[in-house]
């Protein structure tokens, strides 16, 4: 099979970190199929060797296994091309629509890692030019739209030229290998599926740390926020993930049904329940890896008087028959004290107590995402017999926390497919099981856009010092349910 993918964005900040290193790690791993072409797009005056280049600089840049040898890059350098386009200019795609009739591969994918506010337009132009035949596969970067009705309007656009099928809305979260597990052990196993209800579960709680600040994307970030940014999609495809009902298959539209159902069901935000239970906050300086950092207002892009938020906490509920009553936390932030992503399942207190336990201890499974990527599975065992130790003959059993860890780094490998990696062979394959349908993205829109529209009218965010864990509010909301986050127990 033949391919060209087509990078819009070529040269910028996606491009360089997350999909150039996906591309070249296929190549390396000899899953890119054989004869693609990789044709970056961009404003810059370059030629093809100068593309290149570039790209070995940062390849170069980085350190240990994932940087490229002179020979695996000279035949991966071999796929690379470059075409300088203004997007606006229909005469530009006429010499896009050449450099493809040159090679007539059997898939074209049109990867827009670009501005969203230029999705519609270049889409338009796509078609125009003739390029959105059968083998053309486009592929929308996060966020699509910056509100409901941008979203809408993106989606519209795409439909009046492209069938459903044509489209990969991308949520790289869905592409990790964590998330790939978590629905192994929800759906290939009959353990837990029984007990993955109101019935058995206490709370769920959704953490995405980071522990990095808004590096160079200060001026985007500034727009957009974290609620934007990391919510909408990355923590809201994990409800879905952790929420959904078993698929009656794993084809594409059986899981974004059951996903859609998931998002319907989120409770709607009232006033009151956004003053109680959304929580939002911005860094102000203060310390990461050891060292003094500056705060969000100072970071390069970003207004003084930014009302950005780069910290969200929420409460939330799914609201149907398998988990009415049961809170939903999520959490996410930038500088937040150390990048970790995870899912914490906790179940139900015993019925009726025989032995001595620590009284805040519940079973609870742990789905780690990252950095490290395993299941956690604690529990209560005896760990020993107090008789002698204590004095008191008649104390009887006590028991102690502990914990089952599995590691799927030390079990498969730590050199597993990664997210973008995998995502990207997905579309050459024309796979859309993990990718995000139109009526998903529009309903997640509908569910935060009262918060975007509180927000927007009404004070500032908390602060909070980079490094920490939030505002406080954070961990005032969840003690007020009488449960705490994960780490901070
Ligand atoms: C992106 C956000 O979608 O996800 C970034 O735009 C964020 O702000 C990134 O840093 C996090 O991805 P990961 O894979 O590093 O957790």
């Amino acid at each position: 099979m033949s391919f060209d993918l087509v990078l819009f964005g070529g040269t910028g900040d996606l491009a360089w970190r997350k999909l150039m290193p996906a591309l070249f790690q296929a190549f390396r791993h000899g899953t890119l199929p054989e004869g693609g072409r990789i044709i970056g797009i961009a404003r810059d005056e370059l030629d093809d060797d100068a593309y290149r280049k570039l790209i070995q600089d940062r390849f170069n840049a980085v350190e240990g296994a994932k940087r490229p040898s002179p020979e695996e890059f000279k035949k991966f350098a071999s796929l690379l091309y470059y075409l300088r386009m203004d997007l606006s200019q229909a005469a530009d795609y006429q010499k896009l629509a050449e450099v493809l009739k040159g090679r007539n591969a059997n898939v074209v994918v049109m990867y827009l890692a670009t501005a969203p506010a230029l999705f519609t337009q270049v889409v338009e132009q796509i078609a125009a030019a003739g390029l959105n035949g059968e083998q053309t596969r486009v592929v929308l970067e996060k966020p699509l739209g910056h509100d409901l009705a941008s979203n809408r309007a993106i989606n519209s656009a795409v439909r009046k030229v492209l069938a459903e099928h044509q489209v990969f809305r991308i949520d790289h979260y869905l592409g990790k290998p964590s998330v790939q597990n978590l629905f192994a052990m929800r759906f290939g196993n009959a353990l837990f599926e029984p007990i993955w209800r109101r019935e058995h579960i206490a709370n769920i709680q959704i953490t995405i740390a980071e522990d990095l600040g808004v590096e160079k994307r200060g001026a985007f970030y500034d727009q957009t926020g974290a609620l934007r940014d990391m919510v909408q999609n990355h923590a809201l495809q994990l409800v879905c993930a952790v929420g959904m009902e078993p698929p009656i298959n794993a084809h594409a539209d059986a899981i974004r049904d059951e996903k859609l159902k998931v998002l319907r069901a989120l409770k709607p935000w009232t006033a009151e329940s956004i003053g109680m239970h959304a929580i939002r906050g911005q860094y102000t300086p203060g310390t990461a890896y050891g060292e003094r950092v500056q705060g969000y207002r100072d970071e390069p892009g970003v207004d003084l008087d930014s009302r950005t938020e780069t910290f969200v906490a929420l409460r939330t509920e799914i609201a149907n028959w398998r988990w009415a009553g049961v809170p939903l936390y999520i959490r996410t932030g930038k500088r937040l004290a150390s990048r970790d992503a995870r899912i914490e399942v906790s179940f139900r207190q015993t019925p009726h107590a025989i032995f001595r336990a620590p009284t805040n201890s519940v079973n609870k499974l742990v789905i780690n995402l990252q950095p490290k990527d395993g299941l956690e599975l604690h529990m209560l065992a005896q760990a020993q017999d107090n008789r002698q130790r204590n004095g008191n003959r008649h104390a009887g059993p006590q028991l102690a926390p502990v914990q089952l860890d599995l590691d799927f780094d030390k079990r498969f490998g730590s050199e597993r497919v990664g997210a973008y990696e995998r995502l990207l062979l997905d579309v050459i394959d024309g796979r859309l099981n993990l990718f995000v349908r139109s009526d998903e993205q529009e309903e997640a829109w509908r569910w935060v856009e009262p918060l975007i529209e509180s927000w927007n009218s009404d004070g500032a965010p908390r602060p909070y010092a980079a490094g920490t864990w939030g505002p406080s509010a954070s961990s005032a909301m969840i003690a007020r349910d009488g449960y705490a986050w994960g780490e901070e127990q």
